[in-house]
């Protein structure tokens, strides 16, 4: 088992990849907190866990809201005593070509992605120090990386995600934490209408060298090695599970 006993943070867990990755990590031996807006789809995941022997606990959290993620992070010390992994997950969409965009179509995208992140970190980043071990890790998009179209406020988180991991990195290195970020490819509901609307379909998987949609499950595995000790070493690094999209 590669996260026997750690105790982990995945947030946006309820559904999708951040589901996955809580699966995976309570296979690996992880406490895993699932962490969501939506409390009876986290409700569902840790069932799902507990039902295969693994330990988890749900909790409902906006991770944009201050006080909700420090109340979460808080239930999850008072639980297992401490916070090992960060896996900053949780993310929203709000697609509109940017001369349509409203401000709140931006505000909300950023805050959810941005302050969520930074809120999440701040959460549990000093019992990290004190302790002097802690895996951060963050999601980001091909988005991010590319840039895309009808999605001006979500690649610009997704950019922004890249420099706060780096930054995570560089400040907390001293410290024996490391930070990094997945850019899953295109995978769950998230990207149905780039993957179903026939519009978009073909042009993007051409773009895709495998030339196929990825599944959650084949997400989750880089969100398991990253926090494993075999990644002990690597910190600052975007790793692109894209089905090589981002090739360049
Ligand atoms: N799906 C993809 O193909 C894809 C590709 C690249 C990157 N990503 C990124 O991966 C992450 C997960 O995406 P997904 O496709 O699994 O998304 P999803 O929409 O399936 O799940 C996101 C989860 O986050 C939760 N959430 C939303 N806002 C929240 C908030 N304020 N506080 C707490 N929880 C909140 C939702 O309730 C939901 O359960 C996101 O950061 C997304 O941007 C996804």
């Amino acid at each position: 088992m590669q996260l026997k006993d750690k105790v982990a943070i995945v947030t946006g867990a309820g559904q999708g990849i951040g589901a996955a990755v809580a699966r995976a990590y309570a296979r690996e031996g992880a406490k895993v907190a699932v962490v969501d807006l939506n409390v009876e789809a986290a409700a569902a995941v840790v069932a799902e866990i507990a039902a295969a022997g693994g330990e988890a606990l749900g909790l409902a959290c906006d991770v944009a809201a201050r006080a909700s993620v420090e109340a979460m992070a808080a239930a999850v010390t008072a639980r297992w005593g401490r916070v090992d992994i960060l896996v900053n997950n949780a993310g929203i969409t709000r697609t509109a070509m940017l001369h349509k965009m409203t401000p709140e179509q931006w505000q909300q995208v950023l805050a959810v992605h941005l302050t969520g992140a930074f809120n999440c970190l701040q959460a549990v980043v000093d019992g990290m120090i004190e302790r002097r071990y802690g895996r951060i890790l963050y999601v980001t998009s091909t988005a991010g990386v590319l840039g895309t179209i009808g999605q001006i406020n979500y690649a610009a988180a997704k950019a922004g995600v890249l420099g706060m991991m780096k930054s995570t990195a560089k400040e907390l290195a001293r410290h024996g934490i490391t930070a990094n970020a997945i850019a899953p490819g295109a995978a769950t509901p998230m990207t149905e209408t780039i993957r179903t609307d026939e519009r978009f379909r073909d042009k993007y998987l051409e773009r895709i060298p495998l030339g196929r949609w990825a599944e959650p499950d084949e997400i989750a595995p880089a969100f398991v090695f990253l926090a494993s000790d075999g990644a002990s070493y690597i910190t600052g690094q975007l790793l692109a599970a894209d089905g090589g999209m981002t090739i360049c």
